[in-house]
């Protein structure tokens, strides 16, 4: 495989200047597997605060940003401020953007591009809803979200691919490690029939939703899941475990 293992701890809108500190402290006593990447995705009030405070081998991420350098796009955050102020990733597209704040495949697609152009890298969400799920509908929806970015993009090198099933996504239903991989496997086999068969083999899947220290271990097993994306979890101690699945 060769894939670098990748976790990353999105915060949403959670915390506060001591909860950050709490969260750093645990983070900086790990001890965190050097195999892993780690990236913790922080409210962007805490950015600078946490970015100067992070310890070594902890990188961080903006929960979004703007297809703008600067200009009147009041309460947006421009990938150039990000870089600005040495934050190296964001994540995009996360189904809560999508559900709450009607984002669609070709706005977060173009996101993805701008991004990638500024020189962040990504972390680039998918996943389908249970209603898309139970009506057999998965991978339909997870290819078009891919292929909406592939529209837009041509580099993969910085692109961390997060699946979310929004049907798992803070509500301790998770994805058996089977589900995941079932569509984890897909994914590739679509990258590798429509972008490149490079592509399919370098880039990173991770899992998103309710991923814990009790099922990472069984989760991160899977030959097609790269690491995990993770909400709830990633406000606690246990982080640490998770960041050491593949220990
Ligand atoms: O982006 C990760 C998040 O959507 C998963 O949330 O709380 O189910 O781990 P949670």
């Amino acid at each position: 495989m060769g894939r670098k293992f990748v976790v990353g701890g999105n915060w949403k809108m959670n915390g506060t200047k001591k909860q950050v500190d709490e969260i750093l402290d645990f983070l900086k006593k790990g001890p965190l597997n050097a195999d892993t990447e780690v990236i913790v995705g922080v409210p962007a009030v805490y950015l600078d605060y946490v970015k100067c405070n992070a310890p070594p081998g902890v990188e961080v991420a903006a929960q979004n940003c703007y297809k703008a350098e600067k200009g009147a796009f009041t309460g947006e955050i421009s990938a150039l401020m990000l870089k600005d102020i040495n934050v190296g990733w964001v994540i995009l597209g996360h189904s809560e953007r999508r559900q709450i704040f009607g984002e669609t495949d070709d706005l977060i697609a173009e996101k993805v591009a701008f991004a990638l152009d500024s020189g962040l890298k990504v972390i680039a969400c998918i996943g389908e809803t249970l209603q898309e799920r139970e009506a057999g509908k998965t991978e339909e929806v997870v290819f078009r979200q891919i292929q909406a970015i592939a529209n837009k993009i041509k580099d993969w090198t910085n692109v961390v691919i997060a699946y979310e099933p929004v049907w798992a996504i803070g509500t301790g239903k998770t994805a058996t490690p089977e589900q995941a991989q079932e569509v984890h496997k897909a994914l590739r086999g679509y990258i590798c029939e429509k972008i490149s068969p490079s592509v399919a083999e370098s880039v990173r899947i991770q899992y998103g939703g309710s991923v814990t220290g009790a099922n990472c271990k069984d989760l991160g097993a899977k030959p097609d899941i790269d690491g995990f994306l993770v909400g709830g979890a990633s406000l606690k101690p246990e982080f640490v475990q998770i960041v050491n699945a593949r220990q």
